[in-house]
């Protein structure tokens, strides 16, 4: 049986460093991992530390010309078994749930019929909002899956929830959607 494909979307979050644990465990336990991040996301981590952690080029510009001719986000959306979305911001999640398709991460997401599995990661407020917890909401309708956030110290200096989930946390619950 081919190993199963996990499609990792990293957002503009200061938990963006989590993603290489992430990617990293994810190949230990035998997923195929492909990366894309949000053009935010690169404020945080580069595309060459992903790629390297990866073994698979990191898509960051769903317009860049490619060597062969390929329509990034399409051809994700079809590759994946999963698509993670970790660490994810609360624009991210605004975005999804309103089914943007502006960037490489929303794009693929919206192209996918992939299962679809979101780690938040945001200042509590950003957490709590009633914006924030409606879209969700919204996502958990459309059948999508989350895992944590996690109360603990966040990085604007508050203690509270909307800490990403660990790493073992996250692993456990792709195990568990692709089942
Ligand atoms: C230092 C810093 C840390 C940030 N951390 C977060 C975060 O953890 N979660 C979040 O939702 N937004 C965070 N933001 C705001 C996002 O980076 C911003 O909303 C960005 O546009 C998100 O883009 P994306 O969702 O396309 O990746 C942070 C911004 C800065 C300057």
């Amino acid at each position: 049986m081919s190993a199963k494909k996990v499609l990792l979307g990293v957002t503009g979050s200061i938990a963006a460093y989590k993603s290489c644990d992430i990617i990293n465990s994810l190949r230990k336990s035998g997923y195929g991992v492909k990366v894309m991040m949000s053009p935010d996301a690169r404020h945080f981590i580069t595309p060459l530390t992903l790629q390297a952690l990866s073994s698979n080029e990191v898509v960051t510009d769903m317009f860049k010309l490619p060597e062969k001719w390929d329509i990034y986000h399409t051809s994700l959306a079809g590759w994946a078994d999963l698509i993670l979305i970790a660490p994810a911001t609360a624009d991210m999640i605004s975005k999804l749930a309103c089914g943007s398709a502006n960037c490489i991460v929303s794009a693929a997401v919206l192209s996918s019929k992939a299962k679809v599995l979101i780690a938040p990661a945001m200042n509590n407020g950003m957490y709590r909002h009633k914006a924030t917890q409606e879209n969700i909401a919204k996502l958990k309708k459309f059948g999508y899956r989350f895992v944590g956030p996690v109360k603990g110290h966040l990085a604007c200096g508050h203690k509270g929830i909307g800490h990403i989930a660990g790493t073992d946390d996250i692993i456990k619950a792709v195990k568990q959607s692709l089942k």
